[in-house]
């Protein structure tokens, strides 16, 4: 029996957004072979996530320091602290993401900058980082409208690669990862396309 974490990234309407498409398939297809398991689910653009910024950053250090914080402060290091909290919670984490713009949705990287804390996902030594975190699964699960699968594009892609390298920050090897990709490059096979990667989402999904 797991805790697993969906983490979802796009609130556009699921008969528009692919990645969702993508997403509900492997949610479902997850939670009909794993019984068992309790199921969270983060919708992160109802979240309401605040901006990671100085004040967060501010409260986040001075807790460090045993230093007293101003209301503002707390309350915004509250929040850091609780989604970091759920984070280290759970046993296996899935992200439902777009490509946009070449990377994630802002609401995911702000989501992913309150869990990269120093101490708890990693941590600093001489010889460089060392991830905190390597107990868990992740399954990242991506739609992205062109085929960045090989040069040029792959060196541009930078939401699966983003969330791969952050994982593996966090010391997260086992990552299983499902993407669609090239059905607006290729429109006129777009459907078969998707269709596809959806039956590798529910395939995926009952490994994983
Ligand atoms: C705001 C926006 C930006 C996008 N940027 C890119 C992009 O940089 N590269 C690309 O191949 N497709 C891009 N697309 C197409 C999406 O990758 C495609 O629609 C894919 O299915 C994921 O988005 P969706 O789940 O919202 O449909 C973009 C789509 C939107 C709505």
């Amino acid at each position: 029996m797991s805790t697993v974490l969906f983490v979802k990234a796009n609130n556009r309407p699921i008969e528009q957004a692919v990645s969702m498409q993508l997403y509900d398939s492997f949610r479902k297809a997850y939670i009909e072979s794993h019984l068992k398991d309790t199921i969270l689910e983060l919708d992160l653009f109802h979240e309401n996530l605040p901006y990671f910024d100085g004040q967060m950053l501010s409260g986040i250090f001075k807790a460090a320091q045993g230093m007293q914080l101003t209301s503002k402060e707390a309350e915004l290091k509250d929040i850091a602290d609780r989604y970091l909290d759920q984070f280290l919670s759970v046993d296996k984490i899935v992200f439902g993401f777009p490509l946009w713009n070449m990377t994630v949705p802002a609401v995911l990287l702000t989501y992913i900058n309150y869990l990269s804390r120093a101490g708890k996902t990693f941590k600093y030594t001489s010889q460089g980082s060392i991830g905190l975190a390597g107990d868990k699964k992740v399954a990242l699960l991506c739609a992205r409208g062109g085929d960045y699968s090989e040069e040029p594009l792959a060196s541009n892609e930078m939401a699966v690669n983003y969330v791969t390298r952050i994982m593996k920050l966090y010391g997260i090897h086992d990552i299983t990862t499902v993407i669609i990709e090239g059905h607006h490059q290729y429109s006129d096979r777009s459907e078969n396309i998707i269709q596809a990667g959806i039956r590798n989402a529910r395939d995926a999904a009952k490994l994983f």
